[in-house]
């Protein structure tokens, strides 16, 4: 066969599987699942979501939809700058919050060993990576304590240039480089923001700052695949190439009219009429380590996409689902108590991996003991997958809604697809909820506060607003 054939085959033999069997009525029961006459039901209306998201790909806030396809470019400036990180660098050190920081680092711990930085650094190829997305002021020290910025590179994340946590960084990292390195700081720090908006451009511009853009029409949430993820995943090694090929092979299937072939217009779908229902949370349980970050990055684009007061018409709806991150198998001495015998209020969704990146045997041993030695002979791979299973088994015959995403392998292309995946069936929920999934009024609150009670010029009419805010009241505070 071809080497064009074999990838064909290959990229399909990695196709990731949707299986939403435990989301139906016919398996968890009349009284909790969805029926087939509810999806249909729904389907005028998620036509018309599909063809507004196709409607609009690549424009507004739907830039995230092009990733995948126009970064030629600049994925070669980034190939090549990595490479030179590599070499020069023994850490590199992400400085950025909530969009900025979760995306780089669940696509790291999906694809570098699970203890990256402890390896010998021949065995790791590339530097040391961290990274810091909160302003504990011991959480600085303590990363200070463990790297020398003279021997790192810094990225420092964001789109609005503007956000306090990450300048506060910023400030502190770039004092100290410059205390220590004079002419040569400019060079440990490289930005990645947007190319007309906020301070970090200018100051960027000022100081001769190695700078990656954040297109336009791509939000905080929805970058991964842009320069917010794609450097930090080249200075670890990982395929840019094979996870941007994944992300497009995911982006193929969600733009099928077919219903039953899109599955994050489905999944969307199913998620909506849960949440009509009363699914009020979404929880998701990857059954791997190297996801366990995944469900962190989905927890934001979940919540904060459609987590919204009023809808498209302004109306007041206080719309969304609250994401719960567990992880398979720890979580079932936790959390999977409450899943199966608690409040009928959640879908669970599992992320399982078909084939992991290695085996491990378990040995012969306690023969006396039938009730260990029943796992020898077995590996840990067959353990994990039955206890998956079993939750699996235990929340449906309780009538709890789940619904399992098999990756074949955790590699590149397989998280590409993950990714894709969740910000479709975000934008089409968004959609079936009528409301804008890319704004964060929200956010934007708490960030004005900030800069009021820090006496940000332009922010006194915020100030007096919080200084109007009822005082507290002794007698509740024991
Ligand atoms: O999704 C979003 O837009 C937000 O969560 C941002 O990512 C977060 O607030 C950080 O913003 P910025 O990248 O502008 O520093």
């Amino acid at each position: 066969m071809s080497k064009r054939g074999l990838k064909r085959d290959w990229k399909r033999s990695m196709a990731l599987r949707f299986d939403y069997n435990n989301m139906m009525s016919e398996y968890v029961g009349e009284k909790e699942g969805i029926t087939t006459k509810e999806i249909n039901s729904l389907k005028p209306y998620a036509v018309k979501a599909l063809g507004n998201v196709i409607e609009n790909r690549g424009k507004g806030w739907l830039g995230w939809t092009e990733l995948p396809y126009n970064q030629n470019e600049v994925v070669k400036d980034i190939k090549a700058t990595a490479q030179t990180i590599r070499k020069k660098a023994k850490n590199f050190v992400v400085l950025g919050i909530g969009g900025s920081a979760l995306g780089p680092y669940a696509v790291f711990q999906a694809l570098c060993h699970l203890h990256y930085n402890d390896l010998p650094r021949k065995d790791r190829k590339g530097p040391k990576f961290y990274v810091e997305d909160n302003v504990d002021p011991e959480r600085m020290a303590a990363l200070l304590d463990v790297v020398d910025p003279a021997e790192t590179v810094f990225n420092v994340i964001t789109k609005s240039g503007a956000t306090s946590e990450t300048m506060t960084q910023y400030l502190i990292i770039y004092d100290i480089l410059k205390e220590k390195l004079g002419d040569k700081a400019a060079e440990h720090i490289v930005c990645t923001t947007s190319e007309t908006k906020g301070n970090l451009i200018k100051l960027a511009k000022q100081e001769g700052f190695k700078t990656f853009y954040i297109p336009d029409g791509v939000g905080g949430r929805f970058s991964e695949l842009c320069p917010v993820g794609l450097l930090p995943a080249a200075v670890l090694g990982i395929d840019l190439t094979e996870l941007l090929a994944g992300a497009a092979y995911m982006d193929k299937s969600c733009l099928s009219a077919v219903i039953n072939k899109n599955p994050a217009l489905i999944s969307a779908m199913l998620q909506y009429i849960a949440m009509k229902k009363g699914k009020n949370i979404s929880v998701m349980m990857p059954y791997a380590d190297s996801l366990k970050y995944f469900a962190d990055w989905y927890a934001q684009l979940w919540a904060e996409s459609l987590g919204k007061e009023i809808d498209r018409d302004s109306r007041i709806v206080n719309a969304g689902q609250t994401p719960v991150k567990a992880l398979g198998v720890t979580d079932q001495h936790s959390q999977v108590q409450l899943y199966t015998e608690g409040p009928f209020d959640k879908v669970v969704t599992f992320l399982a991996v078909d084939k992991y990146r290695t085996e491990v045997k378990i040995p012969e041993g306690c023969k006396d003991i039938p009730d260990v030695h029943f796992l020898s002979g077995h590996t840990m791979n067959e353990l994990i997958s039955a206890e998956r299973s079993a939750t699996e088994y235990a929340l449906t015959v309780k009538g709890r809604l789940n619904r399992t995403i098999f990756l074949p392998e955790v590699n590149a292309f397989t998280i590409g697809q993950l990714i894709a995946f969740f910000e479709y069936e975000t934008a089409f929920a968004g959609e079936l909820l009528n409301i804008d999934a890319y704004n964060q009024p929200g956010v934007e609150n708490g960030k004005n506060a900030t800069y009021a009670l820090l006496g940000r010029k332009g922010y006194e009419e915020k100030k007096a607003e919080l200084n109007l805010a009822k005082a507290k009241s002794s007698t509740y505070i024991i």
